[in-house]
């Protein structure tokens, strides 16, 4: 819109997007126009100004095809699980004590960041704002970004170096991280440390009609773009040029809703660095076809993550002469990438492909009443940042157990899995084994939790707790000196 326009918008619809409305067919978005305020028209006319009208016909076309699933860009019959290391495994062709040797180098000359995904909307979970404001820690309440943030704070204690971490947010979560990040002055990390930056919209598309959704007489109804909409908007708001100056080199990348996660586990860095691969990815064992999780496979040298609605019944059931299933990397979204390989990829970040969401979105009716439908009424699209695995040279895949890192929250408390309950029991087993590894025992039933801040791993735990210790209550147990019982 140029200045003449948008200095008009109070009173008028400017020509060139009244034109475009038109052009696309959905001038029904403006039906309120005469009713609304100026702040109302301003708030309209500004999402609109936002929408990318000529990728708008792509999202139309896609939505068309009624089906979420895109013809997947390998061939599924003749691809294979790629081999993968396991952490701690002796049998690796690097042996752990080397990987970790080589993580602790990176991280103790600072040339490690990370990127923090917090841009999900939480449906699932019911999530009316940020899912990392939710409680999750077992005896401490402490929040998902109380969590993830701590580890950090371990690694800076341990190796003396900040990790540069760019969060990122979306409509539905950047003006509440934001005051929450002001008034926990960024969770201990240090400010200069810490980059908040926010990734694009993409409108909903009525699966019917095809038609734009107003959610408000003034709101066009839009989602955030998938976690793979980072790229585009860590380099548009200068984040890549940011982790430049901090003299970083590697960058990891994790998910908010997974307080287990150990992007910057030293091991995992290793076998990155080692291998030279400008794409790593830790993966659990899928052990049932029916498991709900994308698994990474390989064919010709190229690697891709395939998600499960992707992957043919036959073939997600097919088994190895082993037991093990065909295609049982499953993917759990913490990966590392070399900077240079995000530099080069930010520039095809646009041309990621674009995945369909069927879901509920509420929407007004003719008559203007909002309606919240039960049953998926629109498409959502969404991009992924696994997508950027074919691009790698060379990629890296490192299984971890479950119970090491992996306790997603998604649903709400009773559901089957991925329950807050089950997050919990998750980081109470965690710190059970830990402690049991460091030689203290912790009664039946009682609830532990490790201080995510405090303990980076079991050599941590014996400057608190010495073996021998047995805990007799609820406790949390931190980098001070403690009694246990
Ligand atoms: P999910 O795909 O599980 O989505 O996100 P969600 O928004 O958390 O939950 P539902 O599907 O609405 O119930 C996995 C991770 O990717 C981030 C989320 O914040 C979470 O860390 N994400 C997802 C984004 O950052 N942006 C997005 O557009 C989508």
């Amino acid at each position: 819109m140029s200045d003449r326009e948008t200095s008009e918008t109070a009173s008028a619809v400017p020509q060139t997007l009244s034109r475009q409305l038109a052009a696309a067919g959905q001038t029904h978005v403006l039906a309120s126009w005469d009713r609304l305020d100026a702040a109302g028209r301003a708030r309209l006319l500004g999402q609109l100004s936002l929408i990318d009208w000529r990728q708008f016909s792509e999202l139309q076309r896609l939505a068309a095809q009624t089906t979420a699933v895109l013809p997947p860009t390998i061939e599924l019959t003749r691809a294979v699980t790629p081999p993968c290391l396991r952490l701690g495994a002796a049998e690796n062709s690097i042996p752990p004590a080397v990987a970790r040797a080589r993580g602790e180098q990176a991280l103790s000359t600072g040339a490690v960041g990370a990127i923090l995904v917090a841009g999900g909307q939480g449906t699932r979970l019911g999530c009316t704002g940020p899912k990392g404001l939710y409680r999750v820690g077992p005896v401490s309440q402490a929040s998902l970004f109380e969590l993830l943030f701590g580890k950090l704070r371990a690694v800076r204690r341990r190796f003396g170096r900040d990790v540069p971490l760019a969060i990122m947010t979306s409509s539905a979560t950047d003006a509440e991280t934001r005051d929450f990040l002001r008034e926990h002055p960024c969770l201990g990390l240090s400010p200069e440390c810490v980059h908040v930056f926010r990734q694009h919209d993409l409108p909903a598309i009525d699966a019917a009609s095809g038609r734009l959704l107003l959610d408000a007489p003034d709101h066009v109804a839009m989602a955030p773009d998938g976690h793979g909409g980072m790229l585009t908007a860590l380099a548009e708001t200068g984040g890549l040029d940011w982790f430049g100056r901090h003299g970083v080199e590697q960058i990891v990348s994790f998910q908010v809703d997974n307080p287990l996660a150990m992007p910057l586990d030293r091991e995992f860095l290793g076998y990155h660095l080692l291998t030279a691969a400008e794409f790593s990815t830790q993966v659990v064992r899928k052990r049932e076809p029916a498991e709900r999780v994308g698994v990474v496979v390989e064919n010709d040298g190229r690697h891709i993550v395939v998600e499960y609605s992707d992957l043919p019944g036959p073939l997600a059931a097919e088994r190895l002469p082993d037991g093990r299933l065909r295609f049982h990397a499953g993917s759990i979204a913490v990966h590392a990438f070399t900077k240079s390989f995000l530099d080069r990829a930010a520039a095809t970040a646009d041309s990621l492909p674009l995945h369909l969401a069927h879901k509920s979105v509420a929407f007004l009716d003719d008559a203007g009443r909002l309606v919240t439908p039960r049953q998926p009424n629109a498409i959502k699209f969404e991009r992924f940042i696994f997508d950027l695995m074919p691009l790698a040279a060379r990629v890296c895949v490192v299984e971890i157990e479950p119970e090491q890192g992996f306790a997603p929250l998604k649903n709400p408390a009773g559901s089957a899995s991925d329950a807050p309950e089950h997050v919990r029991a998750a980081l109470v087993n965690h710190a059970r084994r830990l402690l049991a590894q460091a030689g203290v025992s912790v009664a039946e039933g009682i609830d532990v939790e490790l201080d995510a801040a405090g303990i980076l791993d079991e050599t941590d735990i014996h400057r608190v707790l010495s073996s021998g210790s047995r805990i007799e209550k609820p406790l949390v147990v931190g980098c001070d000196r403690q009694s246990p019982s």
